[in-house]
Parts: structure tokens; sequence; C-alpha cells
């Protein structure tokens, strides 16, 4: 069968990497968090302390960032790995959250992640999930999908997935950071979050996981019968 890449953009909390995972999952492809690699450049940035408005400061330390996954067997997806070090908890917590945005509008850090998510996919069989994937890092994805939900439903989401984690934040500030990252996402000059021409939209406020799974899945399959 012929491998594709499918591109899930699209806003925070709508359960991209859920429904990326699940679909990798059942198709057998690989499944890459590229929101987790500019989470993990943001937390060693605020571990080195480095100066975001200094050039000079990104260029180096991105000169010293390896970032990895590894399949973890108990959670069924990659947990990703900053030189060497597990940080799959550590890069979800609010303080990164409350920093990434403007972490990942730096261009030459953009440069970095989209050519490094560029060479990880160069075989295809991959559901990546992001802002720019079908339009910046894959513009030639055969699968296209723009994930969208209400804010209010988002918040509550993520505050739910917070307190999993035995992190307690209130409903106003998780809504304001998300408002607060869509603009500066939507916003930047570089590789901006925006539905590519030739995406589907799907909304997921009232969608379940399973069926986002189904709905990408449906399109696979009839993008494949095409192709
Ligand atoms: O998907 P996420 O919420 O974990 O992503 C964290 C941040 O990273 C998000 O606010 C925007 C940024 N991001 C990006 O700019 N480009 C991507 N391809 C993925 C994420």
């Amino acid at each position: 069968m012929k491998k594709t890449i499918i591109a899930l953009d699209g806003h925070s909390s709508c359960g991209k990497s859920t429904t990326a995972k699940k679909v990798a999952k059942k198709l057998g492809y690989a499944f890459i968090d590229t929101g987790a690699m500019y989470r993990a450049v943001s937390l060693y940035f605020h571990e080195n302390h480095v100066t975001l408005t200094n050039p000079k400061e990104v260029e180096k330390a991105l000169t010293e960032i390896h970032i990895t996954f590894q399949f973890n067997e108990q959670r069924g997806a990659s947990d990703v790995y900053l030189n060497g070090l597990n940080v799959e908890e550590e890069i979800r917590k609010m303080y990164i959250s409350q920093m990434v945005s403007e972490v990942s509008a730096i261009t030459i850090v953009r440069k970095a992640m989209v050519a490094q998510q560029q060479k990880m996919a160069k075989h295809r069989g991959v559901v990546m999930d992001g802002r720019d994937i079908g339009t910046k890092v894959f513009p030639d994805a055969e699968i296209k999908v723009f994930m969208t939900a209400d804010p209010t439903i988002r918040a509550e989401r993520r505050q739910r997935e917070l307190l999993e984690k035995g992190e307690m934040i209130d409903l106003d500030i998780i809504l304001e950071n998300l408002r607060k990252r869509d603009i500066i996402d939507s916003t930047r000059e570089e590789g901006p979050l925006t539905q590519a021409e030739d995406a589907v939209l799907m909304d997921t406020s009232f969608m379940t996981i399973d069926e986002q799974v189904d709905f990408v899945i449906q399109l696979h399959d009839s993008v494949l019968a095409r192709i």
C-alpha cells in the first residue's frame, strides 16, 4: 500500500495529538508531535536562561539541542527526549505552555525544527501534528486536516488533562493562555497557523475521539483510492 503523509494542523487542545496517535496506530504509521519539539526547545531555553531576543544566544543554544523520539510501550506513543533525557512530562507543564508560542515564533528556531521534521518523514508513512505541517513542512502531504474547536471547550479539555497530571489551574488562566497562543501562532511571520487551501476542516467541539479518528481514516482511504 502506498504510504502517505497525514498533516493534522490546528489550534491547541482540539485533540490533535490524541487523534494523530490513534490514526498512526491504525495505519501502522509513525506519529510525530511537532509541538513537543518546540516545547523541548522552550525547556532548554528556560533551563539555560537563553534570552529570546538575543539571536546569537538563540543560535548557539540551537546547536546544543538534540531532540529525539523514543516509543513508550505503556503510553502507546513516542516520548520526546532532550539531549538524551526523557522530558515528556516536564514539557506539558503550564510554565512551558506560557513560553512556547514566543519561542516557536523565532524564525531560526522554526527553520531548525522544520528541517528536522522534513528529515523525519522523508520515507512518508507518518502522521504529523502541528501548526504549519500542511502549509510549510509538507505542502505536498496527501492528507491535510485543519482542526479547530470552541475555545471554552478546548480550555475545559486542557484543564482536565492538567488535572490528571496533578496541576490544578483556573479555567480563566487556561482560556487566556489558549487565546494568547492562538494570536501569536496565527500572526507570526514564519509558518503562521493557517488552514492550507487544500485542507479539510474538522470542528471537534462536539466530536468524540473515535469520531475524529474515523474522519481522518475515511479521508485517508478516499485519497488513497484516487492516487
Ligand atoms: O501542539 P502544542 O500545543 O503542544 O504546541 C505547542 C506550541 O508550539 C504551540 O503554541 C505552537 C507551537 N507549534 C508551532 O509553532 N508549530 C508546530 N508545528 C507545532 C507547534
